[in-house]
């Protein structure tokens, strides 16, 4: 039995507050916990981007559970393995749209993994924030409940080619992609078209797959046509080998990667051979926006070192918040897309974050170059 009897000398509103309060049943004042699933790569050849995508994750629900943003929500994120694989990526999808009933998904990790697992989700009325899918074709266009932060290759590479254009005055490029890859080989269609519409002409393409490790007779048959600026399509893991052995033959050739480069494995495994590399980027990490210096900040303070796949997890998470904030709601699947109609200059590390007509992200991009063993914005 409760003892409500008060101490003497209590003001009477505050007393009646403490009689209501302990009459009140046990988990009245629950919060509803809205459950986002995010299928990563922590094993398979894009491992080294979802290590770093679960860290900014797990960082933006814990700030936004604690910013108060959504009283009487508590997010709660359920991260799972998608080994990098469409099979895998299709269990994941559906242990979070049947057994875990999530409110959302994040991910997968690869474009390659989505164009496999997103029909899935589509199909049930799950939404989806793509964070690093860069597939300009095939990811939002599977349907209504499919939507993107990361920019495609096709809204930062050809920005990034018409930059160095500027600068290096190349005359004729080659191409070197996997074509293995929904992404890489998004990313090798998108590098042509720049290149077609800038009027320089291809002197030569080659193509490589997922489980090479030896580039030598692609990239020796590249060299010999003499090119002045070579792109490249390619996941993290060739990204460094191909980079290494181009430099192992003696060929010092300008080098632009796409998406698949912009993480810190690609410079720690190209070693040495990485420096001057250029790479477009969705992420400016020196901008003095407030957003990205309490980003910063933040993940310094858990011992991350984010890169541009962790700001755009960390913005993923953003997102949902704020389309649950806009609907008005208590997080329902339906709740989360109404909001993303109404989502519009949301503040994030990214910058201004906005969803186009299609579904697709918008916000500013950079190029990047490897200096020092580290990314260095081009100015
Ligand atoms: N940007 C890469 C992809 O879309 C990771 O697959």
């Amino acid at each position: 039995m409760r003892n409500h009897r008060l101490a003497p000398g209590l003001p009477r509103t505050f007393a009646a507050g403490l009689a209501l309060v302990s009459l009140w049943p046990a988990g009245a004042f629950a919060e509803t916990v809205v459950k986002i699933g995010a299928a990563l790569s922590m094993t398979g050849p894009a491992a080294v981007y979802g290590a770093t995508q679960k860290a900014g994750i797990l960082a933006a629900v814990e700030d936004v559970n604690r910013s108060g943003k959504l009283p009487g929500i508590k997010l709660e994120a359920v991260i799972e393995d998608d080994a990098s694989t469409k099979e895998q990526g299709i269990a994941v999808y559906q242990r979070f749209i049947n057994r875990d009933k999530v409110s959302a998904i994040i991910g997968p990790t690869l474009s390659n993994t989505a164009t496999a697992a997103d029909p899935l989700a589509q199909a049930a009325k799950v939404p989806v924030v793509a964070v690093s899918n860069t597939a300009p074709v095939g990811i939002t266009d599977i349907g209504t409940y499919i939507w993107r932060v990361s920019l495609t290759e096709g809204q930062v590479i050809p920005g990034a080619l018409a930059r160095l254009k500027a600068k290096l005055s190349f005359k004729k490029a080659a191409l070197f992609y996997g074509n293995d890859d929904a992404f890489t080989q998004a990313g090798y269609k998108v590098m042509k078209g720049a290149l077609d519409a800038a009027g320089i002409p291809i002197a030569g393409t080659q193509t490589f797959a997922k489980p090479d490790k030896d580039y030598s007779a692609q990239l020796t048959a590249l060299k010999a046509l003499s090119p002045d600026i070579l792109l490249v399509s390619a996941l993290a893991e060739n990204a460094a080998g191909i980079v290494a052995q181009a430099r192992q033959l003696g060929w010092n050739v300008p080098i632009m990667g796409g998406n698949g480069f912009n993480s810190p494995a690609f410079i720690k495994n190209a070693g040495p051979a990485a420096e001057g590399v250029y790479v477009g980027t969705a992420w400016n990490k020196v901008s003095t926006d407030a957003a990205n210096q309490a980003f910063l900040a933040g993940m310094k303070g858990r011992g991350v070192d984010p890169d541009q796949f962790c700001a755009q997890a960390y913005t993923g998470i953003l997102v949902i918040a704020e389309g649950i904030r806009l609907s008005g709601g208590k997080g329902s699947r339906e709740d989360v897309r109404n909001g993303f109609l109404k989502l519009k200059n949301l503040t994030t590390p990214l910058g201004p974050f906005s969803f186009t007509k299609d579904r697709d992200g918008e916000h500013p991009s950079s190029v990047q170059i490897v200096r020092d063993g580290k990314f260095q914005i081009v100015p």
